[in-house]
């Protein structure tokens, strides 16, 4: 079973190949990162998988290219697609650059497309699966997020038209929508503000657990999605946010 999973290097993306890993999966790991994917590429071989890499950007239709005839040419079959690579950048509609914009849109968007587009051909009919890495975003904003929530709930109807288009082979496409998750990206988002404290116990506080996500706990959503036990599922995107948008704002009124 060959499965290529994108921004492997650091964060959710790691955590699925250490998670598939387990399983002994057969990985083409793709990542921007070199540096972290060849330590990503060493985890999971150390874990007994093997794995190939391929260094490069998503936006770039020869690495997506390159990830789905390698995952061929390695393991005999290309059976499912985890897109984790994403960015994000603060801006609302008026403040955000153009070329802000176009760098969101590039990588969230238009390289799960572009993952997707080199990957359902070569897909194994009938059990071939693809998960892509939505966010409480595509459901939801928060202020000055206005690229990257485009992004995300862009990702959510590309899930959608992938899980209708490809029904017929027997693909599934589905999702999964994290709410805040400790990851570099995260790290990386904290040290743009003085507070950093204050702004995680916001985050903690945001969610009815209380508590951030662990990179882990999306991973094993995403290997049930990619595998069997999820067969009747499709254009699905599961939550994974500890509770974050089932809360409403504000007070009830007490009788
Ligand atoms: N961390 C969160 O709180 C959170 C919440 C919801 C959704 N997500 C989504 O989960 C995914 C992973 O986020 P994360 O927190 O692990 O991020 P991260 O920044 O910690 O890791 C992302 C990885 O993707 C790689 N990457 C970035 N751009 C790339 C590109 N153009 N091509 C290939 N690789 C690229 C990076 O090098 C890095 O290794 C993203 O799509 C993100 O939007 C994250």
């Amino acid at each position: 079973m060959g499965v290529i999973v994108t921004g492997a290097g650091k964060g959710i993306g790691e955590a699925v190949a250490l998670r598939l890993a387990q399983d002994g999966t057969d990985m083409v790991l793709v990542d921007v990162d070199a540096d972290a994917l060849g330590q990503t590429l060493a985890a999971v071989e150390k874990a007994g998988s093997s794995a190939r890499s391929v260094a490069g950007s998503v936006t770039e239709e020869a690495v997506a290219a390159e990830a789905a005839n390698l995952c061929i040419e390695a393991f005999g079959t290309l059976d499912g697609l985890s897109h984790n690579a994403g960015i994000q950048r603060y801006g609302n509609a008026a403040t955000t650059t153009v070329e802000e914009w176009d760098e969101v849109l590039n990588v969230n968007l238009r390289g799960a497309f572009l993952m997707a587009r080199a990957a359902l051909p070569k897909m194994t009919d009938g059990t071939g699966s693809v998960v892509m890495m939505a966010s409480v975003q595509s459901f939801a904003t928060q202020q000055n997020v206005a690229a990257y929530t485009a992004s995300k709930h862009g990702l959510v109807g590309l899930t959608k038209s992938i899980a209708v288009d490809f029904a017929d082979r027997g693909i599934r496409c589905n999702a999964v929508a994290p709410g805040t998750v400790e990851t570099p990206m995260l790290e990386w988002a904290l040290s743009l503000s003085e507070d950093a404290e204050g702004v995680m116990d916001e985050i903690r506080a945001m969610h009815p657990l209380g508590r951030a996500g662990r990179p882990g706990e999306i991973a094993e959503v995403v290997a049930f999605l990619l595998g069997d036990s999820a067969s009747f599922i499709t254009g699905e995107v599961i939550r994974v946010d500890g509770g974050l948008l089932s809360r409403l704002g504000g007070t009830p009124k007490k009788d």
